[in-house]
């Protein structure tokens, strides 16, 4: 029987994990087997835990469970303790907690986009899960400078003070500053809204990435309508998934030709 691992959620109807990493199966001549989990909201810890007794290798999580899992892992990662949170369990004797978000951003930035992170200015906004997730990796890759904005000023700064050399503002105290790269990890994407970026922030130089994928959000709309380069976070799905194989696997999968067929799949 080949080992099964599977993404839990709740939606996780639309997630395009299974095809991902069938096809890095594939690519990588790995027998596995890699389904979907809608756990319902009150019942990650045990959706987890029939999955494990049935003999499941290993998990992504996502939305909203990422927290949750973090607290039922047995061992942890520096990167999951940073984001507070897990996108990646392994299941052996224990249950061990990664997060491979940030890792995914990075490397979509620099090896996708072509976007050196290193000494570069960036401004992460948003102060939630998904801004969190990713700070660790960022810092690692040695920016210049990293300021997070968000809507409610008082979470941006607690979050902020949790890392050295990271400052946080609301959106009004950016006027007049600009960035290398700006990065939304806001959910407004969603509810078809865009953090309140004063004007002059975005410019030709920028690279404007939202995390959000599937969708034109007006965050990517004001970025090109402002001369700035958009990419959204397809890019950095495909990578968070590569070294959640690797994880997992021992095998680090191509992500060139999967980004490719999804890209042109939509
Ligand atoms: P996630 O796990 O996706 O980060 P979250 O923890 O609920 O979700 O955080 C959502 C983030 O998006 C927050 O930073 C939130 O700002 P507030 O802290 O001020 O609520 C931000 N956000 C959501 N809708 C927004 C909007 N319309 N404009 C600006 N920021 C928004």
């Amino acid at each position: 029987m080949s080992d099964r691992y599977a993404v839990i959620g709740n939606p996780v109807a639309h997630s395009k994990s299974p095809w991902i990493h069938a096809a890095f199966a594939r690519a990588t001549g790995q027998e596995l087997e890699y389904g979907r989990i809608e756990a319902p909201l009150g019942g990650f810890a045990q959706a987890l835990e029939r999955f494990r007794a049935g003999g499941g290798r290993g998990l992504n999580v996502t939305l909203p469970f990422k927290e949750q899992a973090f607290r039922c892992c047995t061992r942890t990662t520096g990167r999951a303790r940073a984001a507070q949170a897990v996108n990646t369990l392994v299941l052996d004797a224990g249950i061990l907690g990664d997060n491979t978000d940030g890792i995914g951003l990075a490397r979509d930035l620099s090896q996708n986009l072509g976007v050196e992170l290193a000494g570069k200015t960036l401004l992460l906004m948003g102060a939630g899960g998904a801004a969190q997730g990713v700070l660790g990796a960022l810092l690692e890759a040695r920016v210049a400078q990293l300021v997070i904005a968000n809507r409610t000023p008082a979470k941006a700064l607690a979050l902020a003070a949790r890392f050295a050399a990271v400052s946080a503002c609301g959106y009004e105290e950016l006027a007049g500053r600009s960035f290398d790269i700006v990065i939304n990890a806001t959910s407004a994407g969603l509810a078809g809204e865009a953090p309140a970026l004063p004007r002059g922030v975005l410019g030709e130089h920028t690279l404007a990435y939202d995390m959000v994928y599937g969708r034109d959000t007006p965050f990517l709309a004001a970025a090109r309508a402002a001369g700035a380069r958009a990419c959204d976070g397809l890019g950095m799905l495909v990578e968070q998934a590569a070294e959640s194989f690797f994880v997992w696997r021992g095998v680090r999968p191509q992500t060139r030709p999967v980004l490719e067929a999804l890209r042109g799949s939509r």
